[in-house]
Order: structure tokens, then C-alpha cells, then sequence
């Protein structure tokens, strides 16, 4: 049996701020159990749910040699869907209101800790992982350490490792004096050979040059992260690394994720009979957001991280005229103070029509997938994207730039051939945008049997762990030995 560590900074059902928690949440289960022991190593947070709290098992705690003082590392664990988890506990670096603060520095400090208790770990709890997959810039350091100190411990010699990249944008990067002083390492891995990028230290480049793999969640991100647009700077490293480096692209929980299942919704349905019940779902959401109450409204749908990287530059430049179209828009998310304020704005403006919920809300992001028609992702780059994903296991239309994972699981909708399970444009400008939601639009109150074979597509599109899993497999068996 080969065993595998995922470290991770997040993950489902305990943590989440984003997809990185449902991969973790969900690649573990659909890794086959019969040649894989896959268990999850994650940070305790004091602000995870009480009733995940309430799930954790003390094991044991130590102490740890960790920025010039011996820091305490408590140990817990708990099983979840027959995946055994293990948590690291340090009040100090795990005691904010939310995973991740606003301190860069703090935020180096506090994860260069986690990668290292990670390995510190493992004697104690007596799990010798092959191989342990990191995931972005907060576990980079776990492939440094591993090979600056901890190879040298009988116990470690040989584990591998390997890093995949969810978000190039984010690396961890702060002046190499600070960082050396806080992760004890020696000053010779401060040279841009090793962690140093551009006279920072940079954890995800420590990650990337010392994992025997990397790799990243689409193919085509993968491309577009060895250009100068979207490769952040570490474009010359990611070409260079190349032969090691490749796109496995994500699925996600069929399980979570099912409108015939699905206990958030009000009315479940699937790939059969969604023509007469999906509707339901939106007449429900239109009342309970206070939306004029009429089904055959095109509602289009976003469930995001208000941030730069999703694309609301292009949203905001036309909302104006979106909104004068026949269409209600529903909003959930939270991020940047400028896009939570002008989605108030237009709920303030076009009340009947745009609902903007500017909060967290799980429920409400499943009453979304299975309520809208559309649902729009104009990203600026996409590293894989789950959204979409779960829309199209919704039958709601994906509105999508072609960039990153959104290129590679949306196919347009081409009248001519009766193809494509969504509507694409290729560059990031905003009347582009608004074109290919136009298009959409008439489909679907023009020619409604279209409309509705491309919801057929969409829900018969498989994007579960199956085919992904089985790369992940073939990779660890390839670094591991058969
Ligand atoms: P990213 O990881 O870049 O944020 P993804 O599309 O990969 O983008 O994943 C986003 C995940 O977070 C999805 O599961 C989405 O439903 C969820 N999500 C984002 N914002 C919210 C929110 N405000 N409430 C509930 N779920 C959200
Ligand atoms: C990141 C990316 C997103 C991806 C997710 C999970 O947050 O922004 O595109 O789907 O990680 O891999």
C-alpha cells in the first residue's frame, strides 16, 4: 500500500475559502483505497465550525524548534468519509477570525510553521508517507525542508514530494534576511537558483524548484503559466521545469454536487426531468431574494471571490447597459471592498432585478447553481475554476473567457453544428463580454429547444474525480516506483 500525505492550508468539510478546499475536500476520496493510503494534514483553526471542533481528537503535542523558541505543536485528528485527517494546533498562528489575514508577514511566519510541523509530525504519529503533495505557496516550504534537513533522518530519507499550483498569483514572498531568520534555513537557499525571486524569498518558487513534480489544475494554465501574462514573474522557472511539470484538471464531488440529491434545494431534479422542475428552484430564489417573481426570466447567476483575477472589471463596465437587458442577476460573494460596493449599488439601483448577497453562504451558493439559467465567469485568468463545474452539473449555462480551466471544460455552443455546453470570448474587454451574454440570451428566449439541448450537454458532461484521479494515480506510481 502506498501512502500519501496531502498538506494543505484548507480543505472541505473543515475549512474552506475557495476551491483549494474542495479539491482537498474531494481528490482523497476518489484516489482507489486499495493500492492508496491518502490521508489529509491541515491547520486547526479556531474559526472552524464548532460542529467540525466538536469532531477533533487530541493525540499528543510537542515542542518545536521554530523561530528562536520552541514552539508548542498540538496534534489532532478525526475521520471523515474514511479519509484520516490530522490537524496542527498553535493558537497563535490559528486564532484569527479567518484563515487568512492581511499580514504578509505573519502569513509567511505562520505557514513556514505549518510546513514545518508537517514533517515534525510524522515520526510522532508514526506515518512514514512516500510521498507527500503539497498544495500552493503555504506548503512550498514542506519540499525544502524535506530536502534541506529532514533527508538526513532515516525516517525521511526517500519521501517525495510534489507541489500543484491552484493560484500562481499568490506565492508568499518577503525580504530573505526576515524570512532565513523566522525558517532557520541556511543563507545559501536565498540565491535565485533556490527560494530567491526577484531580492524576495519566495516560498512557492522554494516548492516548485524542490518538489520532484509540479503541477497545476488545467492544461491550458499550465501553457499560460510559461508566458509572461500569466506566469507572475516565475514564468522562466516553470519553463525550465517543463518535463516535470503538468495539467491534471479537477473534478468535483458528484456526491455534494447533485441536483437529484441535494438537500439545499427546494425542488431536486436530473438530466430527465429538469425541463418542468428546474424552474421551481427559480421561482423560489426570485421570491426569497425579493425578485420580480416570473419564470421565464433568464436569471444569470455569480458565486465568486470578488476579486481582480474573476473578471468584475469587465461587470462593472457594463453593468449599466446588462441591466436595462430582460435578465435578473444573482450575486454571492464577498472580497474587495470596490466590487461588494457596486453590487450593492446596482441591488440599490435595479432592485427587482439584481440581488447582490454580499456574505458566505453555502446554502445559497447550491440555490444558485440549480436556480439560474446562466451562470457568468468572465475571469481574468482561471486556473481550473470550479464554478462552472458545478453549474454544468446543474444544467446552468456557463458565460465564460476562454482562459485556464474555463477554456478547457466549457465548450461553446455552435448553433451550426448543435455543439457546446456553454457561451466562450476570447478576449478580456468588456463589450466581448456583453456580446457573448447577448447571444445567450436570445438562445434562450428565441429558441428554447437550443436553450434547453445545451442543458442536456452541460449535465451530460462528466466532471467527476474519475479520469483526474487516475492521472494523479499514474503520477504517484511514476515518482514512487510501481
Ligand atoms: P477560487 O478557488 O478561485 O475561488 P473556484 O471556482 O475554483 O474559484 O472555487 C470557488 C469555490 O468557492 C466554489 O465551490 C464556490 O461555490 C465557492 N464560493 C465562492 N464564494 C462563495 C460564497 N460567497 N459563498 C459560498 N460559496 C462560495
Ligand atoms: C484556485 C483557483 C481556481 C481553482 C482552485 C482549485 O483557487 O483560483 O481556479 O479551481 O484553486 O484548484
Amino acid at each position: 500500500m502506498k501512502k500519501i500525505l496531502f498538506a494543505a492550508s484548507e480543505g472541505v468539510p473543515f475549512i474552506k475559502t475557495g476551491g483549494l478546499a474542495d479539491v482537498v475536500g474531494s481528490l482523497p476520496k476518489c484516489i482507489d483505497r486499495e493500492y492508496f493510503d491518502v490521508r489529509v494534514i491541515l491547520p486547526k483553526y479556531t474559526c472552524m465550525k464548532q460542529e467540525m471542533k466538536d469532531k477533533l481528537e487530541y493525540v499528543t503535542h510537542f515542542y518545536m524548534d521554530f523561530n528562536w523558541t520552541d514552539a508548542y505543536v498540538g496534534v489532532l485528528k478525526a475521520v471523515v468519509d474514511g479519509i484520516q485527517y490530522y490537524f496542527i494546533d498553535n493558537e497563535g498562528y490559528f486564532g484569527g477570525f479567518k484563515p487568512y489575514g492581511d499580514n504578509a508577514l505573519f502569513e509567511i511566519e505562520k505557514y513556514a510553521f505549518f510546513s514545518k510541523a508537517v514533517l515534525s509530525v510524522l515520526p510522532i504519529i508514526d506515518f512514514r508517507p512516500d510521498l507527500i503533495h503539497c498544495h500552493d505557496w503555504q506548503t512550498g516550504l514542506v519540499p525544502v525542508y524535506l530536502k534541506e534537513r529532514f533527508q538526513g533522518n532515516d525516517f525521511f530519507r526517500g519521501i517525495k514530494s510534489v507541489i500543484t499550483i491552484h493560484n500562481l498569483k499568490f506565492q508568499g514572498k518577503w525580504d530573505p534576511k526576515v524570512v532565513q531568520n523566522i525558517t532557520g534555513l541556511p543563507q545559501y537557499y536565498f540565491t535565485p537558483d533556490k527560494l530567491e525571486a526577484y531580492k524576495d524569498a519566495n516560498l512557492l518558487k522554494g516548492g516548485i524548484v524542490f518538489a520532484d513534480a509540479v503541477t497545476t489544475v488545467s492544461d491550458t494554465y499550465a501553457e499560460e503559466i510559461k508566458t509572461k501574462f500569466y506566469g507572475e514573474g516565475l514564468e522562466g522557472l516553470l519553463k525550465a521545469r517543463s518535463g516535470d511539470l503538468r495539467g491534471i484538471v479537477n473534478g468535483i464531488d458528484y456526491e455534494e454536487f447533485n441536483p437529484e440529491t441535494d438537500k439545499y434545494i427546494v425542488k431536486n431534479y436530473n438530466a430527465v426531468n429538469f425541463r418542468k422542475e428546474k424552474v421551481k428552484n427559480k421561482r423560489a430564489l426570485q421570491e426569497e431574494l425579493g425578485l420580480t417573481v416570473d419564470e421565464r426570466k433568464m436569471m444569470i447567476g455569480v458565486v465568486s471571490r470578488l476579486t481582480d483575477q474573476k473578471g468584475f472589471d469587465l461587470i462593472a463596465y457594463v453593468m449599466d447597459e446588462l441591466c436595462r437587458d430582460d435578465i435578473q442577476l444573482v450575486i454571492l460573494g464577498t472580497g474587495e471592498e470596490r466590487y461588494e460596493n457596486m453590487f450593492r449599488h446596482f441591488d440599490w439601483k435595479y432592485g427587482d432585478k439584481v440581488s447582490a448577497n454580499i456574505f458566505y453562504s453555502e446554502e445559497l451558493s447550491h440555490k444558485i447553481y440549480a436556480s439560474c439559467d446562466a451562470f457568468l465567469m468572465p475571469s481574468l485568468f482561471e486556473p481550473c475554476g470550479l464554478s462552472q463545474l458545478m453549474s454544468l452539473r446543474y444544467g446552468t449555462v456557463p458565460i465564460v473567457r476562454e482562459t485556464g480551466g474555463l477554456k478547457d471544460t466549457v465548450q461553446p455552443y455552435n448553433e451550426y453544428e448543435s455543439k457546446g455546453t456553454g457561451f466562450s470570448f476570447a478576449n478580456y474587454n468588456a463589450h466581448e463580454m456583453l456580446a457573448s451574454i447577448r447571444y445567450a440570451e436570445q438562445i434562450y428566449y428565441d429558441k428554447k429547444r437550443e436553450w434547453n439541448k445545451i442543458v442536456d450537454r452541460a449535465m451530460a458532461a462528466d466532471f467527476s474525480w474519475e479520469v483526474s484521479a487516475k492521472k494523479y494515480q499514474e503520477m504517484y506510481d511514476w515518482l514512487i516506483g510501481y
